[in-house]
Order: C-alpha cells, then structure tokens, then sequence
C-alpha cells in the first residue's frame, strides 16, 4: 500500500466537541447514557434515580421479563418504509412514547423539567408533569409548547388536589394521569442506605465527599433555587416537608368521580395491574389506563407490567387506551409491548439518564436511540406500521431446557 493510500484512511481528528456532545456521541444505548449518567450524579441523587421498594424484586423482574420474550419475525417483507406513528388520546404523535411524571427531576439536572419539556416538544411527544414538578405548571406551559399531561397524587387536603387541577386545565394541559399505586409511600432502602430521607436528607460525611467527588452536579445544585414543588399548596407549604403527610392512604375510587367531574378532558388511570380494575376505570369514565408498578418503586414482589397487559388489554376492548410502563429500556421492548395491544409505552428512567447525563441533549439522544431501535426492530420483524406489531410476532420462551441448564449453556 502507498503511504498516500494509507494516509487516506486515517482518519482527521476533529477538533473537540463540547464535553455534553462528546459523552453523548459515544452512548450507543441506553444503558451506555445510564453509565454516563451514574458518574455525574452524587450517591443520594443516583439512589433516588435507579432504587427501588424494600429488596427491588419488582426493579430486577420489570427487566428479567423481557429476556423472557422472543420475536418470530414474519420475513422477507418489503420494510423500507416505516411508519412508527401513532394516535394517542386523540392525538397523533411520530412515536409511541410518553415521557413519564417523575417528581423532583432537579436532583438529577438544574434544569429539571424544563429541559425534559423541550427535549419533549422537540420530538413532538407528549410529556406527563408530577404534582411533585419542581417547576409551575404555568412556566412549563409557557416556556416549552410542549403537549402536556398533569400526573396527580391526591391527599388529605382535596383543597390543594382542586387547585392544582385548575391551574393545569388554565395552562392548557391536555390530560390527567390519576396514580393509584402511591396512596403511601414505600420503605425505599437504597435511598435511606444513601442517607437520602424524606423530608430531611442526612447531611453526612459522605454527603460532602459525595459532593465535592461530583463538583459539576454540586455546584448547579448549590447555586440553583432549593427544590420546592410549586404546583401544590399555598407558597411556604411547597418544600420536601409537606411529603409524609401526603400520602395518607386515603384515596379511593370516589376520588376519581370527584375528579371526573373537574377535568372534562382525557383522564388515564396510573398503576393498574388487574383486569378488573381496568374494568372499573371505563365503569367510572375514564378514557385508559398506564398498566404500571410504578418503575419497581413501590410495593415490592409484584409482577412485570409486560406479562399482565395481555390480560388488562383483553378487559379494556376498546372502551379503553391501554399504555404500559415499567423497565423500558429498548426499541425492542417498546414494539414487544405493542405486538401485545398497547397503545404507547412510558418511559421514566429511559429518559431521566438522559437528563442526568446532558441536561435536554440528553432527554433528546435517549429519544433518538429508542427510535432508532423501534424503527429497527419493527423492520427486522416484517412491520411496517404500528398496527401490524401484532402478537403473532412474540412467543414467551418457556423454562430453560433442563439439559441445556446442566450444561451451562441456559
Ligand atoms: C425518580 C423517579 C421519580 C418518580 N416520580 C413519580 C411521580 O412523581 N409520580 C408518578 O406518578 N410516578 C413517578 N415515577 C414513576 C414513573 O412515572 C414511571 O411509572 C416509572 O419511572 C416507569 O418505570 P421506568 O423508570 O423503569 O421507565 C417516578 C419514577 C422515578 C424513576
């Protein structure tokens, strides 16, 4: 070879691309973005992000599920072009995918909810804001364009519940998700070994070693606002202190006829599990459910949200959406959920990764690597549309086959 030749396929070093972009570049898949975001952020923050309820059995199942799944794809098929659009609630959207509620996003990005909003907007999907928001409905509406969605816990004080449900329909948002699954909260372990304990966090030597081995995450958090949840109760009533007395274990169904009658717009049920319950929510008016364990947060030794859907798809029939949620962290896991009626998949910690690790280009490129990935998959499987991820196209493996188990090839 001549050394002109040689010389051409060498590659000309770029010259360096901000730090976010070059961390990002370099994220093939989410678990790559998750990597980048544990190294950002301090141990309570990365407790809070990834934990689970007590010993994490719902954490570590709403993964192991998929393994137990398995694609007969229908081939050859002329697949060059895709459409992965769909219509949720009324609404057409270029994917199917809802960006999750998530309280207190700020421990993980200055920026917080906002950031998700635009990353949000920017692909033209719907984003569910908590009532645990660290930022005002108002703003977010304001600032982002996004299509937006208001999560509600309800408490003691219906009062509050009332008021921020007005100020969500005033700022223009489009549907309520009602979670059932936190009416209290769960003994999060990881998060107290952290010493990350609600509503005060311990301040302990390892907190300021955490601190200063994260300086770039200490310091947005030192120099940013204190986090308050803006969006619930009269303004010195809005810091983490208000948490213990708002899970009081006294929501019920009533609840949702109440609510019912204060939002005309969509309302989805969050946290159904059981096929009855997706029979009572259509009984009481509401237009779907999110099929949840709330990302293996709350109570524990529950099942993956994957294998119950089937069975609360077959019990909603069309009187109701049905989104799912829980362990997505594939393109692949997003079109086995549809292959099995769902309308649209959510995704938490898939996006917040992203949050933690680069702020919105972060939320942006988790969005990119699961379209890319569901894009993929849909072609690979012979589906050129949404509707025809169909369940035909899944088997659940059975057991191990003893003999290959003995072997050490299981
Ligand atoms: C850090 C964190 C905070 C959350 N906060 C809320 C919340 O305020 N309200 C809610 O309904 N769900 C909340 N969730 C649950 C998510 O909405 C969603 O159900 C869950 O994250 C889905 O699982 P995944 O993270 O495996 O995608 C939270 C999840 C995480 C990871």
């Amino acid at each position: 070879m001549r050394l002109s030749e040689a010389l051409a396929m060498l590659r000309v070093a770029r010259p360096p691309a901000p730090y976010g972009a070059v961390r990002l570049a370099r994220c093939n898949s989410i678990e790559d973005v998750a990597r980048v975001a544990r190294r950002r952020l301090p141990l309570g923050a990365r407790a809070y992000l990834d934990g689970g309820g007590e010993g994490e059995y719902t954490l570590r199942r709403n993964r192991a599920a998929f393994d137990s799944l398995e694609f007969l794809p229908r081939q050859p098929r002329e697949v060059s072009e895709v459409d992965t659009g769909t219509t949720v609630l009324g609404e057409r959207i270029p994917l199917p995918i809802v960006l999750s509620p998530v309280g207190a996003p700020r421990m993980f990005h200055h920026e917080g909810e906002l950031a998700v909003a635009r990353a949000a907007r920017h692909a033209g999907l719907p984003y569910g804001l908590s009532t645990l928001a660290t930022t005002a409905v108002e703003d977010v509406a304001a600032q982002t364009g996004t299509p937006l969605w208001f999560q509600l816990y309800i408490w003691g004080d219906r009062g509050v519940i009332r008021e921020a449900v007005a100020r969500a329909k005033a700022a223009g948002f489009r549907a309520l998700l009602f979670s059932l699954d936190t009416t209290v909260r769960s003994k999060r372990e990881r998060e107290k070994r952290a010493g990350l304990e609600l509503p005060a966090p311990d301040l302990r030597v390892t907190t300021l070693l955490e601190g200063a081995l994260h300086p770039g995450w200490s310091w947005h958090f030192m120099t940013s606002p204190a986090i308050s949840f803006p969006n619930i109760g009269p303004p010195d009533q809005r810091s983490l202190s208000v948490m213990p007395a708002m899970f009081d274990g006294t929501v019920s169904w009533r609840d949702l006829d109440w609510i019912r009658e204060l939002w005309d717009g969509p309302i989805l049920a969050k946290g159904v599990l059981r096929p009855e319950e997706a029979v009572a929510a259509a009984e009481h008016g509401l237009d779907g459910v999110i099929v949840s364990n709330h990302g293996g947060r709350q109570l524990d030794h529950l099942p993956a949200t994957i294998d119950v859907l089937p069975g609360i798809v077959d019990a909603a029939g069309d009187r109701l959406e049905v989104l799912v949620d829980s362990g997505f962290r594939r393109g692949s896991d997003i079109a086995a959920a549809l292959a099995l009626g769902a309308r649209a998949v959510l995704i938490g910690r898939a996006h917040l990764y992203g949050l933690a690790a680069a702020g919105e280009a972060g939320v942006r490129h988790c969005i990119d690597i699961l379209a890319h990935e569901l894009r993929m998959t849909m072609q690979l499987c012979g589906a050129r549309t949404i509707a025809e991820l169909e369940p035909s196209l899944l088997r659940h493996r059975g057991p191990a086959d003893p003999w290959i188990a003995a072997a050490g090839h299981g």
